[in-house]
């Protein structure tokens, strides 16, 4: 598998779709709240001045493989879907009609995440591997490049909240390095919250 790692800030906006399909695989909240929602917190997410992350990319065909995403303050990121008001409102109200449980999850799911963050430390937010480049280490790879980065920022932590079914996410975690330091429940998810230092 030939790729190289490029800077999530660099991806040009054509490109943009391709990460928020990639993220579609994930089973976290962001992916069910639809695809509006995940083209426009990644469109967010490259324009944010303290979020940083990755992509993958294959060398011989161009096509985007997995991405990576770190922030200092994860909130952050997703207080600024609420901008655009008259979108913002548009979207929810679809979800509340159509799924009232997944809006029901986004309440409880933010005021579960106030104050998980430290201070010096960083939130791996997201790491997603297209299926078809599963089981190679990218995942691995991505999560890397997101430690390394935020050590050559000055952090000295990093976080991440994985569920506790998920065995690839919290293999890859761990041969990163990190511990599980506590398990607890958010609405439907029952994660692990781990921790490295960097
Ligand atoms: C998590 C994810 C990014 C891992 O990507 P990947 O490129 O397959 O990961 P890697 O190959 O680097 O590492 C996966 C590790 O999990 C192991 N693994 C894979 N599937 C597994 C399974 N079903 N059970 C147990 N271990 C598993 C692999 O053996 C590997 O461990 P190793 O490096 O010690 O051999 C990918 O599965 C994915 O995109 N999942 C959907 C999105 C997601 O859940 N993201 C994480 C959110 S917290």
């Amino acid at each position: 598998m030939n790729y190289t790692l490029h800077p999530l800030k660099e991806i040009h906006p054509s490109l943009l779709p391709r990460i928020a399909e990639i993220h579609m695989g994930d089973a976290g909240l962001l992916s069910k709240l639809g695809y509006p929602f995940v083209l426009r917190y990644f469109e967010i997410a490259v324009k944010d001045k303290h979020a940083f992350g990755f992509y993958a990319q294959e060398n011989e065909t161009g096509k985007i493989m997995g991405f990576s995403l770190a922030s200092p303050e994860p909130s952050a990121l997703t207080s600024q879907l609420t901008t655009d008001r008259k979108w913002f409102i548009k979207q929810v109200l679809k979800v509340l009609f159509t799924r009232p449980l997944v809006f029901l999850q986004m309440i409880i799911s933010s005021i579960t995440i106030q104050g998980q963050m430290e201070d010096e430390a960083i939130e791996c937010v997201y790491f997603t591997v297209d299926p078809k480049f599963r089981g190679q280490r990218l995942g691995r790879t991505l999560q890397k490049a997101l430690m390394d980065e935020g050590r050559k920022q000055g952090y000295k932590k990093i976080f991440a909240s994985i569920e506790t079914w998920n065995k690839a996410s919290l293999a890859a975690t761990q041969a990163n390095g990190f511990t599980i330091v506590k398990t607890f429940r958010e609405g439907i998810y029952h994660r692990h919250r781990l921790e490295s230092r960097l």
